[in-house]
């Protein structure tokens, strides 16, 4: 990682890191992986059927998947899985500690690779979110975002909630979990979002819910001095 005194900026009432890709990979390379977990998240099992509309055999968009169990879990639902992860690292070892035989083709039209499940359940683009739309011409059914808006540089949040929508078919749903502690104890990431800014990037499109505020500080909060950590799980549904 960067140098936080020279990653990190001001704004009105925090300061903030900036990370890009090669910072990501120097994380996993050093294993700050904090935010993985080895089991699905609960709060996924939990809003599934939200997320899926009740529908079966949907195709879902995870950006900045990591090497998140959920990926697998929703597959296992019956339902196709694209991710999006800019780092190598961590689409192999999601590969090969899920012990999912996979096939790797490079892309052509921007730097990166897609790895695809021989059951054709799931398919992992090793890219920056950035240029997937320039690949990958398909809409989603669903967008699940654990970690991935609250992992996204500040600056860059409304280009990253304009691409969600344009790779979004009419109808389609998101479920966004996002962050809220004191962000003048902490950086980021992950980003403390606040629960205004959901309704402000997507509410042109989505009727904008929130399904609850959970209590998620664990240890490594603590540690940082934090007081409250809670995970925010918006519901968006296609107004159209
Ligand atoms: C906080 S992690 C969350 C991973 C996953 N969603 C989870 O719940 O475990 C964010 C992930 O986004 C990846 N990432 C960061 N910037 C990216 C970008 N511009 N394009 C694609 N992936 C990116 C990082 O390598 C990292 O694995």
């Amino acid at each position: 990682m960067t140098d936080s005194s020279s990653n990190t900026q001001e704004t009105d009432s925090s300061q903030y890191s900036v990370l890009n890709v090669n910072d990501w990979s120097e994380n996993w390379q050093a294993g700050k992986i904090g935010f993985h977990k080895d089991i699905e998240h609960p709060l996924l099992v939990k809003y599934a059927d939200k997320l899926t509309g009740g529908k079966s055999a949907q195709k879902i968009l995870i950006p900045l998947c990591g090497k998140s169990m959920d990926i697998k879990w929703i597959a296992d639902q019956g339902h196709t899985v694209v991710g999006v992860e800019a780092v190598e690292q961590a689409v192999l070892e999601f590969f090969t500690e899920q012990n999912i035989e996979y096939s790797k083709e490079t892309l052509t039209d921007i730097p990166g690779d897609v790895y695809k499940s021989s059951d054709g359940r799931i398919s992992v683009y090793r890219c920056d979110v950035f240029d997937f739309n320039r690949s990958y011409k398909d809409k989603f059914d669903a967008v699940y975002d654990r970690a991935a808006l609250v992992a996204i540089n500040r600056d860059d949040r409304e280009r990253y909630a304009t691409l969600m929508k344009s790779l979004s078919a009419p109808g389609s749903r998101m479920v966004i979990v996002t962050v809220n502690y004191d962000p003048a104890l902490h950086p980021g990431p992950p980003h403390y979002v606040e629960e205004e800014l959901i309704p402000k990037l997507y509410g042109n499109r989505y009727n904008v819910e929130i399904l609850e505020r959970s209590d998620s500080l664990e240890e490594r909060w603590r540690e940082k001095g934090l007081t409250y950590f809670d995970e925010v799980v918006h519901f968006l549904s296609d107004k159209s």
